[in-house]
C-alpha cells in the first residue's frame, strides 16, 4: 500500500558515486586563493602543487619514502600510467570483482597482451584472496565501486613479496585504511571520497615500484602523458609538483580546501568514521526491511563508499526496471540524486556514504526509500 511521503528531506540530496558531493562547508568564494591566470609552474603554483601532496602525505599517512604524484586524467590516467610503465617484467594477475577492474583486466590482456592469470568473481563476491601468486605483480581494486565490495584488509597481502602490488584506491582512499607497506602502487583521483573536481589522478609509489621503473623498460612505447623516467632515472619534478602537463589551479585549491576541511573533521580516523556511520545508517534500514538487502551479503568485504543494494521483493518482476523507477521517484522528490545501480551492475539502488556525506542526510534518504518503494510496488 503507498504510504504518505516523509516531511524531512536531506538537506543535500547529492549521493552520487563520483563526482562525490562536495565537502559540507563549501563555497566557491573557498577557492579564492586560487593563482588562477598564473603558470603553474611559477613559484606560487609549485606551492600550491607540492601542498596538496604533502598534504596528501600527512592525511593518509603515506611513509616517507613513497613518492606522491599528482598525474592526468584522473584515477583512469594514474592506473594505467602505472601498468603501461611496470607490467610486463613478470607475469601479471589480475583480479576484478566488478567492472572498473574488468576494465584493468582488458587493458592487461587485450591492449598490453601480458601473461596474466586473471581471476574474477561476480557482483557481490570477492576472488579468493588466499589464492593470490606474489610471484606475480598483482593488480585489484581495493574497493569495487560498482558492486559495493572491497577488500576485507591487507593480511592477504605478504609484506616480503617478489612481485608489486598495483592498487586502484579511488573509492577507498580517504574512507578506509590503506596498509602502505602492503601497496607498491596506489591510485586515486580528488573526484571521488574527498568531492574534490575532476581530471587529475594521484599516484603513490613504493621505493619498489621506484626500483622497477629504474631497471625495467617495457618493450611499447610510452606516450609523454606515461613517461616517468628519463634515461633510467626517476623523474623526480613529478612527484615534487613538476606536472607532467598544465594541472588546473582552481581544481588544486579545490583539493587543497577539501583536505583543509578533512583534517577539521579528524583526518583519516573521522573521514572512516563518518563513512561508517553513513553506511551503518543504511544497514540499520536493511535490516529492518525484508524487501531490500546490500550486494554484497558478507559484511566483511561490504564498502562504507559505494553502497549497492538490492530489492528483493518477489512481487518485483522486472528488477531493472523497478530500480530504475525507484531511482526516478526520488530523483523526481528531489531527496536523492545519481543513486541508480551502475550501468553494467545488477538492477539496485548505489548510495554514496563516504565522509562528505552528512550521516542526517542518509538517516533523512532512508524512510524516502520506504515511500518509493512502496509507491512503486502499489504502481504494479
Ligand atoms: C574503482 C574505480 N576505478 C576507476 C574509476 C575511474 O575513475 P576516473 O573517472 O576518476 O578516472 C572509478 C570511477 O568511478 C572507480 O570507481
Amino acid at each position: 500500500m503507498a504510504i504518505d511521503a516523509p516531511v524531512a528531506r536531506p538537506a543535500n540530496p547529492r549521493f552520487s558515486s563520483g563526482p562525490c558531493a562536495k565537502i559540507p562547508t563549501f563555497s566557491l568564494d573557498k577557492l579564492a586563493d586560487a593563482p588562477l591566470g598564473r603558470s603553474h609552474r611559477a613559484a606560487v603554483g609549485k606551492a600550491k602543487l607540492k601542498a596538496a601532496i604533502e598534504t596528501t602525505r600527512e592525511v593518509l599517512g603515506i611513509p616517507a619514502d613513497y613518492r606522491i604524484g599528482i598525474v592526468p586524467a584522473s584515477d583512469t590516467g594514474a592506473v594505467e600510467m602505472a601498468m603501461w610503465s611496470l607490467l610486463g617484467a613478470r607475469k601479471a594477475e589480475m583480479l576484478a570483482w566488478e567492472s572498473f577492474g574488468s576494465g584493468w583486466v582488458t587493458d592487461v590482456v587485450k591492449q598490453l597482451k601480458i601473461d596474466a592469470e586473471v581471476k574474477t568473481a561476480g557482483y557481490g563476491e570477492i576472488v579468493d584472496l588466499a589464492s593470490v601468486d606474489f610471484n606475480n605483480d598483482v593488480v585489484f581494486t581495493w574497493n569495487g565501486t560498482t558492486s559495493g565490495v572491497r577488500v576485507p584488509n591487507g593480511d592477504w597481502i605478504p609484506a616480503d613479496r617478489d612481485g608489486l602490488t598495483i592498487c586502484d584506491a579511488t573509492s577507498a582512499a580517504f574512507a578506509m585504511d590503506l596498509p602502505w607497506d602492503k601497496l607498491d602502487v596506489t591510485t586515486f583521483s580528488w573526484q571521488k571520497v574527498l568531492g574534490g573536481e575532476a581530471a587529475h589522478g594521484m599516484l603513490v609509489l613504493s621505493p619498489r615500484a621506484v626500483e622497477r621503473l629504474e631497471s625495467y623498460t617495457p618493450a611499447w612505447p610510452m606516450p609523454k602523458i606515461f613517461r616517468m623516467t628519463k634515461g633510467g632515472k626517476l623523474i623526480e619534478g613529478i612527484f615534487v609538483g613538476e606536472t607532467i602537463n598544465t594541472p588546473s589551479m582552481l581544481a588544486v585549491e579545490d583539493y587543497l580546501v577539501a583536505l583543509d576541511w578533512a583534517k577539521s573533521v579528524g583526518g583519516l580516523k573521522g573521514l572512516i568514521a563518518r563513512a561508517d556511520a553513513n553506511t551503518a545508517a543504511i544497514a540499520a534500514f536493511v535490516d529492518s526491511h525484508d524487501w531490500i538487502e546490500f550486494l554484497a551479503a558478507d559484511p566483511a568485504i561490504r564498502s562504507n563508499t559505494s553502497v549497492c543494494v538490492k530489492f528483493t521483493d518477489p512481487r518485483i518482476t522486472d528488477g531493472a526496471v523497478f530500480a530504475k523507477a525507484v531511482a526516478k521517484r526520488l530523483e523526481n522528490e528531489g531527496v536523492a540524486l545519481d543513486v541508480g545501480a551502475y550501468r553494467d551492475a545488477p538492477a539496485g539502488l548505489r548510495i554514496w556514504c563516504g565522509g562528505t556525506v552528512e550521516t542526517s542526510d542518509i538517516e533523512a534518504l532512508m524512510p524516502w526509500l520506504n515511500w518509493a518503494f512502496e509507491a512503486e510496488i502499489a504502481a504494479l
